[in-house]
């Protein structure tokens, strides 16, 4: 089970301008509301994630038994919620499980990128997997274009078999594709947006592919959806995390900083990044008024990031909460030798675990945090595998919906996103974009730039 340590999130001797805790009993009814608010949603099957882990997931594992076995590597196509989750996995778990097969996660437009992974793959083992809920996100159906081309002239017989498209289920230009050309495909839910679809055929399929143990991520995040279900904060760590945050980012700490221990787990870092800054950067409220709310998360990775943030976090502005995530058990470890044992500079090292040296690194910087007054508590892994991983998952979605509530704002939606996928669109072409390009044009005489 992972473990939520927030005693430096809470007032204390140690740390006596920190929340007292009064301030949670008097949020109880905001938090009452805000628990009757997410009931609701989930009686109107508004928040499907909740029961992803009682989905089935038959499809998948009969989509792997059939698969050929040349098959050793997948490329997932897809951006944001369609790409961070496979990614956060895969590094989570490839060293952890030494899976059996290969990710690449293209999630960019970035041409060197694209011929990076495709100069490390072998086209003729490599299964593509195209993931877009609208099926329409410029980046996903520029780099599926080139791809499939690619596929196509290689293997004019049998390129079918090389491509999976994960899309919804019935809207959209790929399910159309999908029919046309009789690709395998995958669904993502109506009910379940793209920051929160880890847990969907979206997340499942590549994991699945890769070798994990899909059905104990899904184990590991339904413990935590029942462990999150109390309405009694102190007993519900994603409430509780997420009231914290919540009272704190009203007094000013606009930023919430995770940091892994662990090079694993950084990719969780950028996960989380998206689901807290895509979900609670609102400009309205429920009621259409401006708000401007949001607190901007920031990753950073222990140890490496003591060498180039702790300076800040420790002695700059003091508006940061920090989440460590710290790991209790390594699946590989290595004994510091003990080369030097006659100098101080070094031998105290001797003989020392890495791991034990991680932690107590961890350890410090907390202690150096407090005693700068810099709130911050510790998701303690007791080590890293699938259960822990859907723990982890569910907990930050589950706080991400909380938190969205106390801001009275809607957590699943990303209006800020549209205007810049709009402008695309009317730069690039597309039809329908006329009056937006005529807009562009005339910004660009403006501002002196080329037509
Ligand atoms: O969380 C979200 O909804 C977004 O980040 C989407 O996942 C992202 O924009 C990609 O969208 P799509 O899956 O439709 O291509």
């Amino acid at each position: 089970m992972l473990k939520y340590a927030y005693h430096n999130l809470l007032a204390s001797p140690h740390f006596p301008s920190a929340l007292p805790k009064q301030k949670l009993e008097e949020a109880k009814p905001a938090c009452e509301t805000a628990h009757q608010e997410i009931l609701a949603d989930r009686s109107a099957d508004i928040l499907g994630f909740y029961n992803l882990p009682e989905t089935d997931i038959t499809h998948i594992k009969g989509f792997m038994a059939k698969l050929d076995p040349r098959f050793d590597t997948m490329v997932v196509l897809g951006i944001g919620g369609s790409a961070l989750g496979n990614k956060a996995l895969y590094s989570a778990l490839k060293t952890e499980r030494e899976l059996p097969r290969k990710l690449f996660v293209y999630d960019n437009v970035d041409p060197v990128y694209l011929h990076e992974i495709l100069a490390s793959i072998n086209l003729d083992t490599t299964i593509f997997n195209i993931i877009t809920k609208s099926g329409t996100t410029a980046e996903t159906m520029a780099g599926y274009m080139i791809l499939v081309d690619i596929i196509k002239k290689k293997f004019p017989n049998d390129y079918r078999s090389r491509i999976v498209i994960t899309t919804d289920k019935e809207k959209g230009f790929l399910r159309q594709v999908i029919k046309d050309e009789g690709y395998a495909s995958f669904t993502v839910p109506d009910n379940v947006g793209g920051r929160f679809s880890i847990l969907t055929d979206v997340g499942l399929v590549s994991s699945a592919f890769s070798g994990m143990d899909i059905t104990l991520l899904l184990e590991g995040a339904a413990a935590m959806r029942n462990r999150c279900s109390s309405m009694d904060i102190m007993n519900n760590p994603a409430y509780l995390n997420g009231l914290i945050h919540f009272l704190y980012y009203r007094q000013g700490k606009n930023i919430s900083v995770m940091m892994p221990y662990s090079n694993s787990l950084y990719d969780f870092a950028d996960w989380y990044r998206q689901l807290w800054a895509e979900s609670l950067g609102k400009r309205k409220d429920l009621k259409g008024r401006d708000i401007f709310v949001g607190q901007t998360p920031v990753k950073a990775l222990g140890t490496t990031d003591q060498h180039s943030q702790v300076q800040l976090y420790s002695e700059g502005p003091n508006d940061k909460v920090f989440t460590f995530i710290s790991v209790e058990s390594f699946k590989h470890d290595y004994t510091i030798p003990n080369l030097h044992p006659d100098r101080e500079e070094v031998s105290y090292l001797g003989d020392k675990k890495l791991s034990e040296l991680l932690n107590a690194e961890r350890f410090a910087t907390e202690i150096a945090l407090t005693s700068a007054m810099r709130p911050n508590c510790n998701i303690i892994f007791p080590q890293i595998d699938e259960y822990h991983l859907g723990e982890f998952i569910m907990l930050y979605e589950i706080q991400t919906v909380f938190t969205g509530k106390l801001l009275h704002i809607n957590p699943l939606d990303q209006p800020g996103v549209e205007a810049g996928k709009i402008a695309t669109y009317a730069l690039m072409g597309k039809e329908g974009f006329d009056e937006e390009r005529a807009e562009i044009e005339k910004y660009k005489q403006e501002h002196g730039l080329e037509s």
